[in-house]
């Protein structure tokens, strides 16, 4: 028995080299491990064996048919391989030839500037809000203590989308600054509040390299119990300095602004100079930042808070202005043309 076995495995291992195509491959392999292949009618047999006879000629018998069927398997595979080959030869595919890619979008400047800010006074403790571009006169201007008729208004030009007045809230306009959401978040949350503002602006302006009718703004808003001017220096010096990366100083100048008392300019020490002079800050050591102040107990009165209980601060900045300053854009015209060349600068 054993012998007949490796004489089978012999003759099947001859047939098998000699065997020059996948269909001979496949005819020798039923003949040996078919249904009724050699090896398949002795492991048939041995049914018939004494249990002595099944001990040794069992486990033979099936390592037999385990080479037998590697060997077959490993055969036809170069078979099968050579084929696919063969097909995909037929196509020709030149790999040098560069993929089409699809240009990634990206980031405006502006975008990743505004995130920066929420980031940084979110971690300062500030809510991040926003509120209506089209606004009433009351929000824009009565509510902010610029009264109708009122020199004030002429600060900024607006546009009027509106003819008829309405007795409660005046015409409607194109918000001209973000100071009105100070109002919309005091009639909402009430005191204590410490919040900022990003959104855009517009005004009635003929467009320069450093004017133009829609812009971003800034606003911010704290109001507690005991707050100063103190907090509001700390605060920005904090906020540019995370900004910036490097340490930056705030200088107050008083200015005017109708929705504060005292009203101020800030400026920040020249990143270029860093305070000494140079051409980028006119040799003055500062940059021009933005208003600010104490806010007016007329405003605190019109989004209903105590001003015997509550004081607080207020400032606004240009996101676009900063945006500018931060990579040396000369014309603000750039940031909004929608030009890809600049936009993918940043
Ligand atoms: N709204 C002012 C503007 O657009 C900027 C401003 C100044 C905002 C002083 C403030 C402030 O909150 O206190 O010119």
């Amino acid at each position: 028995m054993q012998e007949t076995l490796k004489r089978l495995e012999q003759d099947a291992m001859s047939a098998l080299e000699k065997a020059d195509s996948l269909e001979r491959t496949r005819e020798i392999e039923g003949e040996y491990l078919g249904r009724n292949g050699h090896i398949t009618m002795i492991l048939r047999g041995m049914k018939d064996l004494s249990d002595e006879e099944k001990r040794v000629v069992g486990p033979l018998c099936s390592a037999t048919r385990t080479t037998l069927e590697e060997h077959f398997a490993k055969k036809i595979k170069i078979f099968e391989d050579k084929a696919l080959a063969k097909e995909l030869s037929k196509e020709f595919f030149d790999t040098t030839i560069p993929s089409s890619t699809r240009p990634l979008g990206h980031i405006h400047p502006l975008s990743q500037l505004q995130e920066e800010v929420e980031r940084i006074f979110s971690q300062m403790g500030f809510t991040v809000t926003d509120g209506p571009e089209i606004e009433s006169e009351h929000y824009n201007f009565e509510s902010l203590n610029i009264p109708k008729d009122h020199p004030a208004r002429d600060m900024q030009d607006t546009f009027f989308i509106q003819e008829k007045d309405d007795a409660d809230h005046g015409r409607m306009v194109l918000r001209t600054q973000t100071s009105p959401v100070q109002i919309r978040a005091m009639e909402k949350y009430g005191a204590p509040l410490r919040l900022i503002v990003p959104g855009r602006v517009f005004r009635f302006e003929a467009t320069d390299a450093s004017h133009d009718s829609m812009f971003y703004q800034v606003e911010g808003l704290l109001i507690d119990k005991d707050i100063s001017l103190a907090h509001l220096k700390g605060v920005l010096a904090e906020f540019l300095t995370r900004l910036f990366g490097k340490p930056v100083k705030v200088r107050f100048r008083p200015g005017y602004f109708p929705f504060v008392e005292p009203g101020l300019e800030v400026d920040f020490s020249c990143l270029l100079c860093e305070g000494k002079g140079c051409r980028v800050c006119k040799h003055s050591g500062w940059m021009e930042f933005m208003g600010a102040g104490m806010v007016h107990e007329n405003v605190l009165k019109a989004g209903g808070i105590d001003s015997k209980e509550y004081q607080g601060w207020a400032f606004g900045f240009g996101l676009t202005r900063l945006v500018m300053m931060r990579y040396g854009i000369d014309d603000i015209r750039l940031l909004t043309n929608g030009d890809l060349r600049f936009n993918k600068q940043f």
